[in-house]
């Protein structure tokens, strides 16, 4: 009976919830389906090529959401983290703390498939975020239904990822401030940094952990598990660079929530994820998450909550952005008029200069003639 009420109560919620989201005023003007009317079958092509891009290739289900994650912390869910550098600027994608970055051509393919039936419609920053979403379904998480109508931003420039991004061994001070600053709470960080149950880490990002380095310290990190270290250890040899190792070893690429039994196990790869329980509210969620829960039904519901407030960061709409042709670059940009519009505008202003110049003479006619 109780279950049946809360049942109730979380679909009205979650019907309110996407109500207020679609009225005017809402976040950035993004709404569900914005491309009904205009590729109507756009979030089933993305999900049908994510389908058959993780049929063959499950491990790129991580990278593709953590691509997402990184494009919104920087100026927004806009799609820079796709441009490519120019020779007068360094994009954000070509920033050192983005070197690990993996997943663009999961975009750049999906964008191609979209393009082919709607040509010029759906943007990048859209293409990603709803790949982001389908990466999660098909790793066995949550379905989020997602608002559309993200626009791409025409700036990345890689001096800006480190004063918005969370430095890899960040605290949780830091980390919590960094929330903050995108109006997400440290719940949200707890429940978004469950993201780190698929997906894979590089062993130098690691290594502080293993070898010492971090934060000054010459030894291993005593909050790592002592056994856990002796086997990442096995797995990353000093100075191993580019060899990455899972997140959640047990389940690497499925979508669950056994991230928070590790964490509060002392076995989160991440010092980021250790973080979380350095702080009485990160730390309760992973508790509670890791002691209590007898089903994912509670992460999954609150990760889509998490995740919705993430996706609206910065977005752009109404023609504050472009739909960009190629993710990798602006599109260039358009002249300003073709040349029948040119000529036919010159023709007109022609004739209205003629008139103008001829009207005095035929009202002079028109008083001589009275
Ligand atoms: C507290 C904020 C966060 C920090 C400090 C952080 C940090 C990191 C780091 C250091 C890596 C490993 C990168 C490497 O070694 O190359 C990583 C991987 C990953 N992160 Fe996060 N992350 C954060 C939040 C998020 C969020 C919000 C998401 C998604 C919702 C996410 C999803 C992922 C995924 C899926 C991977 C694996 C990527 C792959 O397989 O290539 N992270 N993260």
């Amino acid at each position: 009976m109780a279950t049946a009420a809360a049942r109730a109560a979380v679909v009205v919620v979650t019907v309110v919830t996407m109500v207020v989201s679609v009225l005017p005023g809402a976040e950035g003007h993004l709404q569900m389906g914005a491309y009904n009317k205009t590729c109507p079958q756009a979030e089933e092509i993305v999900l049908k090529e994510m389908s058959a891009i993780l049929g063959k290739t499950p491990d790129l289900a991580g990278p593709v959401l953590r691509l997402f994650s990184v494009d919104c912390f920087v100026g927004g869910c806009e799609g820079s983290i796709l441009l490519d550098s120019t020779p007068n600027n360094t994009a954000e994608k070509d920033s050192p703390l983005n070197k690990g970055v993996r997943g663009y051509e999961v975009v750049d393919a999906i964008k191609a498939k979209l393009d082919e039936a709607c040509p010029g419609v759906v943007s990048c920053a859209d293409t990603l975020a709803l790949a982001a979403r389908d990466s999660i379904r098909l790793s066995k998480g949550p379905f989020i239904p997602l608002l559309t109508g993200r626009e791409d931003g025409n700036r990345s420039v890689a001096a800006d990822v480190a004063a918005n991004t969370p430095a890899p061994g960040a605290n949780i001070t830091d980390l919590i401030a960094q929330f903050a600053k995108l109006n997400l709470t440290a719940k949200d960080l707890a429940v978004l940094s469950g993201a780190h149950t698929i997906g894979k880490a590089r062993c130098s990002t690691i290594s502080p952990r293993l070898y010492g380095g971090q934060n000054g310290s010459s030894s291993s990190d005593p909050t790592l598990d002592g056994n856990y270290t002796t086997t990442l250890r096995g797995q990353c040899k000093p100075g191993d660079e580019s060899k990455m190792v899972d997140l959640d070893p047990t389940t690497p690429t499925t979508f669950d929530g056994d991230y928070y039994k590790l964490v509060a196990g002392n076995r989160g790869l991440l010092s980021t994820d250790a973080a979380l329980l350095l702080d009485p509210a990160t730390k309760a969620y992973v508790s509670s998450q890791a002691n209590n829960a007898t089903s994912d039904d509670g992460f999954f519901a609150d990760f889509a909550v998490s995740f919705l407030a993430m996706s609206k960061i910065g977005a752009l709409t109404h023609h504050k952005g472009e739909i960009r042709n190629v993710c990798s670059k602006v599109n260039p940009p358009s002249p300003p008029h073709n040349s029948n519009n040119a000529a036919a505008r010159t023709y007109l202003n022609g004739g209205l200069l003629l008139l103008t110049l001829a009207a005095p003479l035929l009202l002079g006619f028109l008083f001589v003639g009275l």
